[in-house]
């Protein structure tokens, strides 16, 4: 390190020496991802009682704070870069995205204005342009490129209120289901939409939004004098994967003047997907659209994007500017990210997006999408296959739920059994599954989205449901 304490530069060399050696750490942690545990030791409560400290007042040598990174602190965590993780919503984080975020902090230049960085937020544009031409939207959408979908949807929330309420923020009621991801619940209310105003839709046998009862909700608010301004839907629910009727809940809202905002957080990203795109009908004619990169683009966490088909709504929801700001003399033309979303300074996220695109190509993303779809429908179909296997939510995308029950089991019993199995199958080592509640009782259920998960572990997920569920029974 340099001598002048109030110089923070480290010389070439220093650089080109601790950049290898991060290199190498986390090449050779990927080298082995494969035998590591899907789920690390996370029993880690002392250690972190161990590991408060105070500010250092002196610096020290990176390469001990690499091994007790690399060595004690990574490991102990659920290994979401695992092809054994089928737990929540997976993805992976492709290694592009670890190499555009080096060079993104490395240079860290200004994306929030383009006028400080044209040609690098035309980079961003163009992934976000790519998002929108696979979603089909069409070319007047805009988007941003968010810290997740939890982000993405609030933003997607404002637009519409902005566009559709105004000040008339009291009377506003906005519609979602039982099956929702609860970001949507939590931005309505950072959105300032009332506890009072948000209504909850039962779903059908499927886990989706009820058509009929979303049609009467919206009804009976419009005959009480209030505003019907918004359905979220589910492209996708985290529970069981249950894509809502899009294309119905689309028609109802046009014809009713609502906007209709998709999170598609887990699923959207299979649209990329020709082939798949009937499975998803309906999304390309949502009023707005929320997608996690970091989930089915597999990219590395805080990459989120949300697209608005009317990008003058996401505009005027966040446009805002100051007098010592650069002027933006050529207009509309260039997107400038600060004016559509709430950041100013801002992380390089859509970097990681053109990245990892531009090295793999659309048509390998488009290959990894379409084999978690054919690998989720062979377990599910093997796991069904089970005896004392219920499959409550077969996969519509690449997620399926499902419990254990046998002749004279109480649902108490079977959810504890189905609780039981995904700690049993868990702690096996090759896998890690998780559960949810849903349709009033307990689910397993496996998410296959990690773009490392291939064939042979799918297998090892079907053998170890199979083998715990019969001694969990066999008792
Ligand atoms: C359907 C759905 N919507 C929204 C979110 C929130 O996304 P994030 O965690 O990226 O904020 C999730 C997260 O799992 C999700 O599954």
């Amino acid at each position: 390190m340099n001598s002048n304490p109030a110089d923070l530069e480290f010389a070439p060399d220093a650089m080109r020496r601790m950049g290898e050696e991060v290199v190498r750490r986390v090449v050779d942690h990927l080298a082995t991802i494969n035998e590591q545990p899907p789920r690390g030791d996370v029993d880690a409560a002392d250690l972190c009682r161990t590991m408060r400290e105070a500010a250092p007042e002196a610096g020290t040598e990176l390469a001990p704070l690499l091994d007790s990174l690399f060595d004690e602190w990574i490991p102990r965590s659920y290994n979401t870069a695992s092809p054994g993780y089928l737990a929540y919503i997976p993805g992976g984080g492709v290694f592009p995205g670890a190499l555009a975020e080096l060079i993104a902090a490395g240079v860290n230049r200004y994306t929030g204005v383009w006028l400080t960085a044209p040609a690098l937020v035309q980079l961003e544009a163009n992934a976000l342009d790519w998002l929108r031409a696979w979603m089909q939207f069409p070319v007047q959408a805009r988007g941003l490129f968010t810290t997740g979908g939890s982000t993405a949807n609030f933003a997607a929330i404002v637009s519409a209120r902005e566009r559709l309420l105004g000040t008339e923020l009291r009377r506003g009621t906005l519609y979602l289901s039982t099956e929702t991801h609860h970001s949507v619940m939590k931005s309505a209310r950072l959105a300032g939409i009332l506890p009072d105003r948000i209504r909850t839709i039962a779903v059908d046998a499927q886990f989706r939004m009820g058509i009929d009862a979303l049609e009467a909700a919206i009804a009976a608010d419009r005959a009480a004098g209030l505003l019907p301004f918004l359905v979220v839907s589910s492209a996708g629910t985290t529970n069981t994967g249950a894509v809502d009727p899009l294309a119905e809940i689309g028609a109802l809202c046009r014809t009713g003047g609502l906007w209709h905002h998709v999170d598609g957080a887990y699923g959207a990203s299979f649209h990329l997907c020709p082939e798949l795109r009937p499975l998803l009908a309906g999304l390309p004619e949502a009023d707005s659209l929320t997608l996690d990169p970091h989930k089915g683009l597999f990219l590395p966490y805080g990459t989120g994007a949300l697209l608005v088909r009317d990008g003058e709504a996401l505009r005027a929801a966040h446009s805002e500017t100051a007098s010592y700001m650069p002027a933006n003399r050529e207009g509309a033309e260039f997107y400038d990210p600060h004016q559509y979303g709430p950041d100013l300074s801002r992380d390089f996220k859509g970097l990681r997006v053109w990245l990892a695109f531009k090295l793999y190509g659309a048509a390998r993303y488009r290959a990894a999408l379409a084999e978690k779809r054919r690998l989720a429908l062979d377990a599910a179909a093997r796991i069904a296959a089970l005896p004392n296997v219920v499959m409550d939510a077969p996969p519509q995308l690449s997620l399926f739920a499902f419990h254990l029950a046998w002749p004279g089991s109480t649902r108490a019993e079977e959810d504890a059994a189905t609780r039981e199995l995904l700690e049993r199958v868990t702690r096996r080592g090759r896998v890690i599954i998780t559960g949810c509640h849903a349709g009033g009782r307990f689910l397993a259920r496996v998410c296959v989205l990690s773009f490392r998960t291939h064939q042979d572990r799918i297998d090892d997920c079907v053998a170890h449901v199979a083998e715990e569920s019969q001694a969990i029974i066999a008792r």
